[in-house]
């Protein structure tokens, strides 16, 4: 396939869609597309209409054979590509799928003074604070409370953390982290290090006051490989041991991968792993909790949520009973998939992981994921991305659609998002 990232630019860009299976029919005769009896028909698309020519061509009958960037085109091939006169496009005409835009579709096109088009440049533009405490003058913040999340029979230990922000001015956005700094030295004297942690409270904070932020933590804990002594991470261990009242060293915040959209109305894939559903637990609050809308009047979340979780064991399952409860009451707009893997097992009889409840879904995944109104993120284990390339891989080869190449693009578009640790 021909690199698709050539310009950076991505809103202006042309993709050129091969098609082949047209059907001659009253919805293509409206279409500018040149219908033939055989051979590919080559349709000009323009970035930001791509997912709609898509499911327009799907429903007429068409199936995508291959999809190129123009301007890759253009330099392999000069400009003769882009005129449909070189040997990419001499078995069929070449359309442009852009002449059915809308107003809407032109006008975000529309680009600022730096080339941005207007959607990218606004998701730019957003207030997001970063930094405010940094380690050399940290924001001493006390732990207000430090609770155990693994029932009865589960393992390890996970904790969810408050702690008071209110003698300072740090401010964040649901998807972002804090650092924590622990005391001590390290193994060579030096002072300890700051951890990132992901927040788990919204922007408003658990008691909804802008006063607290809050983190969920496991405690490391691991054998050494060479002694076989049981090792305990320095930073997990010390905030899964804080007592309540204790003051502690906050840095950040920081992180803008995370994010959320401001549209109310888009969908939000999550799929994350143990403490990797800390970000999620903030996006859902603030979509479905009842305080968490009265504050947010410009946010009242219409679109559809679905949570893909990892976890060893049933009593591992963090905010079980609030995520539970959230489904039961917003069974609509919130879907929730647990993998279960040390409880369920994968089509091999394997653990279940979040891959393989991919690739069960991977359709239904795949066909969300086209929707431009559809945000994925990622986040935990770093182990866990390639299995879920390879199941949306599979959905999309089916469209004929190369999924290395388009999710290049959902990444540009800040619709793929990953944060692993
Ligand atoms: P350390 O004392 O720093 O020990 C870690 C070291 O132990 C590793 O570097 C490695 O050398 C070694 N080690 C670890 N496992 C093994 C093993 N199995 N075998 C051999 N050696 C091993 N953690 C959370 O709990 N919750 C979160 O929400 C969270 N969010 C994060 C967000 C981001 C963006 C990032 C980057 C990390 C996040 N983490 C989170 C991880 C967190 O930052 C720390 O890395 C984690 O708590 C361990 O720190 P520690 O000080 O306890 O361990
Ligand atoms: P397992 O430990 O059974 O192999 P926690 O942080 O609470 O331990 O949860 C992490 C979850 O992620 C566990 O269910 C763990 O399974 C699972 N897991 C471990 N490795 C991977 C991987 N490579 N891909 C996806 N999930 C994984």
């Amino acid at each position: 396939a021909v690199e698709s990232t050539a310009n950076t630019e991505s809103g202006s860009r042309i993709f050129l869609y091969e098609v082949v299976g047209l059907r001659q029919s009253e919805e293509t005769d409206k279409t500018n597309y040149p219908i033939r009896k055989s051979g590919s028909v080559f349709i000009r698309v323009p970035y930001n209409r791509m997912n709609q020519e898509m499911r327009r061509i799907s429903r007429l009958g068409g199936k995508i054979v291959s999809i190129q960037s123009m301007s890759a085109l253009e330099q392999l091939n000069g400009n003769a590509a882009a005129n449909g006169s070189n040997g990419a496009s001499n078995q069929g005409n070449v359309e442009d799928a852009s002449v059915a835009n809308n107003a809407t579709d032109e006008k975000s096109r529309k680009k600022d003074k730096k080339g941005n088009t207007m959607t990218e440049a606004k998701a730019k533009k957003k207030d997001v604070p970063v930094n405010t405490y940094r380690p050399k003058d940290p924001y001493i913040g006390k732990c207000l409370s430090n609770e155990e999340l693994v029932g009865e029979g589960g393992i390890g230990t996970v904790r969810h953390l408050k702690f008071d922000l209110s003698a300072g001015n740090l401010r964040y956005l649901e998807g972002q982290s804090i650092g924590i700094v622990p005391p001590g030295v390290d193994k060579n004297g030096k002072p300890e290090k700051l951890r990132l942690y992901s927040i788990a409270s919204t922007q408003h904070g658990d008691d909804v006051d802008d006063k607290t932020v809050s983190l969920c933590v496991r405690r490391l804990e691991y054998k050494h490989p060479e002694t076989g002594e049981t090792v305990y991470g320095v930073c997990s261990t010390y905030l899964t041991g804080l007592e309540v009242g204790a003051d502690v060293k906050i840095t950040g915040p920081v992180g803008k991968e995370m994010l959320l959209p401001d549209d109310p109305e888009a969908n939000i894939i999550m799929m994350g792993t143990g403490t990797g559903i800390a970000p999620f637990r903030a996006y859902l609050w603030r979509m479905f909790k009842d305080e968490e809308k009265k504050v947010n009047t410009d946010y009242q979340f219409k679109g559809f949520a679905w949570l893909i979780f990892g976890i060893p064991t049933s009593p591992n399952i963090l905010y079980k009973e609030e995520l539970e409860e959230l489904q039961s009451k917003y069974p609509d707009n919130f879907r929730l998939t647990y993998a279960i893997s040390r409880e369920q097992k994968n089509s091999e009889g394997g653990r279940m992981y979040i891959q393989h409840r991919c690739e069960e879904y991977a359709d239904e995944l795949w066909n969300m994921v086209k929707d431009e109104k559809t945000y994925t993120y990622i986040c935990g284990l770093k182990g866990m991305e390639d299995g879920i390339d390879a199941a949306l891989s599979a959905a999309a080869a089916k469209e004929g659609v190369d999924w290395k190449d388009y999710q290049k693009q959902l990444k540009k578009a800040h619709r793929w998002n990953v944060e692993t640790y």
